[in-house]
């Protein structure tokens, strides 16, 4: 028997890339709240996740300190923008939502606050106190503790690039470190490990303990970058599996950017590709934007049911391209009901028309229904051998359907 958790894809919010260093126990407390008054919590979005920036920062000063950024135990303290975290932990479950946690196995994290580094029991222990259900577990500043003294200085140091051998070792050593103490707390951690894919992460996330790992470098809400990542998936594939996930970043919708700067640069039929493919890819899906600014168009995206469930789909087999003709580039996932999601994702500049026949190289034989998911209505009936689909995909859009045998 193995964990029993996470067994379908994480689903929920993370503070970084619309608070970033602003975040703040308020701040998460209203994410929180309007989680549930969005409705967004009856699609199965639960977790709301605390980033960065909730433990000492080496650039401000923070007189909850007093020169400590751990008690005399070791056990790390909060900043004055989280002064209680056991109370937020149950304003949150009391919301009927879990909690999640950042930090990194270096001393200091990505943005130079406290990090685990030698205090990863205490951590742990901590974590689960506090009622923690999730840690997003990062690698800055590890590179400088293996290859020379702690540095407190991101600058100095050394990129260690997991390329296999001894560095394998040396990297994967700190993730099964945290993975082990989170495995003897009395409670459920889902562990998320936030390394870029280094050391073909998806190939050893399991054996320490972990639930997801990040499979590539940090998305941005750019067309290049929702691109690149999508592209870069289908090698981690095979390994995806109930409690074992890639994880390619969150999503980057509604407003965006750090002080809630900038509505997403992604365009309508971009968002759709995004979340239709991240579908496909079984991927945790944590929501970057302020939830209190949603527009009607996020919510919608994010309230789909029938698309959702692709996602959340209890095989837990991560869809791949099995087809590409010029730009397009077919997907396809197997479901637990023995049908197909299958999202002809559109990567070029120009719409594409196109009469589709070749359902044998999908896998998909005999009379079909089609259903389009993003407008949860069947679209047709086919017999896969003589009938031809007629399809119209929008430039970087995409036509996600499902397709079931009928008789
Ligand atoms: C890294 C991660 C981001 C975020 C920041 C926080 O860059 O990849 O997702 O957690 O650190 O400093």
């Amino acid at each position: 028997c193995g964990d029993e958790i996470a067994l379908t894809p994480t689903m929920g919010w993370n503070s970084w890339n619309c608070f970033g260093h602003e975040v703040s126990a308020e701040k998460v407390k209203r994410a929180a709240d309007a989680l549930v008054k969005s409705g967004l919590v009856d699609h199965g979005w639960s977790y709301i996740n605390i980033d960065d920036s909730w433990q000492f920062n080496r650039d401000q000063k923070d007189s909850a300190f007093a020169g400590n950024m751990r008690d005399k135990d070791g056990y790390i303290i909060t900043n004055s923008k989280f002064p209680d975290m056991k109370g937020l932990a149950d304003y949150i479950h009391d919301s009927g939502l879990k909690i999640g946690i950042y930090s990194s196995p270096g001393p200091w994290t990505c943005g130079g606050c406290a990090g685990s580094y030698g205090y990863e029991r205490q951590d742990a222990e901590q974590y689960a106190e506090w009622g923690i259900d999730y840690l997003k577990y990062d690698w800055c500043s590890y590179g400088g503790v293996i290859n020379r003294p702690a540095t407190s200085d991101p600058k100095t140091v050394p990129s260690l690039s997991f390329q296999g051998g001894g560095d394998l070792e040396k990297g994967v050593y700190p993730f099964q470190l945290m993975g082990d103490y989170l495995k003897k707390q009395p409670r459920d951690i889902v562990y998320n490990l936030c390394q870029y894919g280094m050391g073909d992460v998806w190939k050893w996330g399991n054996q320490v303990h972990a639930h997801s790992w990040r499979t590539t470098n940090d998305i941005t809400d750019s067309w290049a970058s929702v691109r690149d990542i999508a592209l870069a998936q289908d090698k981690a594939a095979s390994y995806a599996k109930p409690g074992n996930w890639n994880d390619p970043d969150m999503l980057v919708v509604g407003i965006v950017g750090w002080g809630n700067s900038h509505p997403t640069r992604l365009k309508p039929d971009e968002q759709y590709l995004h979340i239709s493919l991240w579908s496909i890819f079984s991927a945790p899906m944590l929501i970057g934007c302020d939830l209190e600014k949603l527009d009607d168009f996020t919510l919608n995206l994010l309230t789909n049911d029938e698309v959702i469930a692709v996602n959340q789909d209890a095989l837990g087999r991560q869809g791949t391209c099995q087809q590409t003709i010029g730009d397009l580039r077919i997907y396809t996932k197997h479901l637990e009901d023995g049908s197909k999601a299958v999202a002809f994702a559109n990567f070029g500049l120009e719409r594409l028309n196109l009469s589709y026949s070749d359902f044998s190289k999908l896998g998909i034989y005999g009379k079909q229904i089609i259903r389009d998911l993003w407008r949860q209505k069947d679209i047709a009936q086919i017999q896969t051998d003589t009938d031809a689909l007629q399809l119209e995909v929008p430039a970087h859009g995409v036509l996600f359907y499902k397709l079931s045998r009928t008789q």
